[in-house]
């Protein structure tokens, strides 16, 4: 049948459509991106957009499921918002294979990617990254997609650079002992920092890139089409007509500003509560301050390294003393830790409170969870074993703020 054998039958007053409404998936997809990420309105709307062409059979075939190109300022998101999408496709923020193209110069190197012919030195040796087992080891029976990261394009050699081309091209890629690798169920992520100097001047333009304080708040809309306009300008300089024709969209991600950074810590805030129930040996709570928080954040700002900064400073002022506290045994299970600011001393501090009260009613909710599932582990044992299941009910009822 071709498009012109279709007669449209009419039946009853057309409708008017919301072409901008999407389907659950993608619904879903959406909000758990913005649980994660902040600021970077653009970015999700891409991925959502691509999943959503890749569920209706839209897309392009022959080609990988997306080939997005990233840009912007370091710590602002881009590979955040590659594992948050694995993670809430196949529910696994590691089931993303990262290639470093900086590490692949050599022709020896290359080999770690493909493998080498049989005969050469090496071969069989061990398994090549891109193999087709490889792409395909975090399928779930739902969702058969892969997640591919090459960071650092700019520093792609000649030899990285046509095994790129290949798979976003065709959406194949030849290994080196000649088997094939189908690239169509791929999600194709590349960063670089290209243009992140230039778009730098554009914030702050008499102090330099470095200097701009978050305090400033976000650029306005011109600005910030400005700044996507020179992104986009400094890959087109330096990336050729062929390579730029097969993305799918070049994002240029924004840099993070005071507001953004406050909703990421919340954000960290409620990884580290759950690091502590379902990792640690005596899973505590706790809560902080809003002077504790604002210490944390004017630590944590520097516009140099973005929500980067922020992560370390959170490890380092918040995680570190929680860990000396447990291996001290000054907290045990089921504890309440309360951070607070001395503003003499101009640091967090400790308290404990509420001792055991606070774990009773949840850990008795993640027993009866645990029963209740099929999948409940067979290994490790008491609180932590009862911990390591459904504890996302108990995140929603733990409060960070006073
Ligand atoms: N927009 C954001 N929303 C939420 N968290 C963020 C965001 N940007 C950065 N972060 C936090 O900062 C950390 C570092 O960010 P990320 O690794 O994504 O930086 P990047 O943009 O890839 O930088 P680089 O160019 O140096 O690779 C993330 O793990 C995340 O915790
Ligand atoms: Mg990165």
């Amino acid at each position: 049948m071709v498009f012109s054998d279709l007669m449209p039958v009419a039946v009853g007053q057309p409708q008017r459509l919301d072409p901008a409404r999407t389907g659950q998936e993608a619904a879903a997809l959406e909000s758990a991106l913005r649980e994660l990420i902040v600021g970077q309105e653009e970015a999700i709307q891409q991925i959502v957009s691509i999943y959503q062409m890749h569920l209706t059979g839209l897309a392009s075939p022959g080609r990988p499921v997306a080939n997005l190109l990233f840009l912007g300022p370091t710590g602002s998101g881009k590979t955040r918002i590659v594992e948050a999408t694995a993670q809430a496709l196949v529910g696994n923020p590691n089931a993303v294979i990262k290639i470093d193209c900086a590490e692949f110069q050599h022709s020896h190197e290359i080999a770690k990617l493909i493998g080498s012919p049989p005969g050469y030195l090496g071969h069989r040796e061990t398994e090549p990254l891109l193999t087709q087992q490889a792409l395909e080891q975090y399928h779930t029976d739902k969702v058969k997609l892969s997640f591919v990261l090459f960071d650092e394009i700019e520093k792609a050699s000649d030899a990285v650079w046509n095994l790129l081309l290949g798979i976003l091209d065709k959406a194949t890629l030849r290994l080196g002992d000649n088997r094939k690798v189908d690239f169509s169920r791929a999600m194709i992520f590349m960063t670089s920092n290209l243009g992140a100097a230039e778009m730098g001047a554009l914030l702050r333009p008499r102090l330099g890139f470095t200097a701009r304080h978050p305090n400033m708040g976000p650029p306005d809309g011109r600005l910030t089409q400005k700044i996507r306009d020179a992104g986009q300008e400094a890959a087109r300089r330096k990336f050729t007509p062929e390579f730029i024709n097969r993305l799918d969209k070049i994002v240029v991600f924004n840099s993070l500003g005071e507001a953004e950074l406050r909703q990421i810590l919340d954000i960290e805030l409620r990884l580290v509560q759950q690091r502590l129930l379902s990792d640690c040996a005596v899973p505590f709570g706790f809560s902080l301050s809003e002077a504790a928080r604002n210490h944390l954040l004017s630590q944590g700002t520097d516009a140099r390294y973005g929500a980067r900064h922020l992560k370390r400073t959170i490890e380092r002022l918040l995680v570190q003393p929680m860990s000396n506290l447990v291996a001290s045994r000054q907290l045990g299970q089921g504890d309440w830790l309360r951070v607070e600011f001395d503003a003499e001393a101009r640091a967090l501090e400790f308290l404990r409170d509420r001792q055991g009260l606070w774990m009773k009613p949840i850990s008795a909710r993640l027993e009866t969870a645990s029963r209740a599932s099929s999948e409940s582990p067979s290994t490790g044992t008491g609180a932590e074993a009862r911990l390591s299941t459904r504890t996302r009910p108990v995140l929603e009822e733990v409060k960070f703020g006073e």
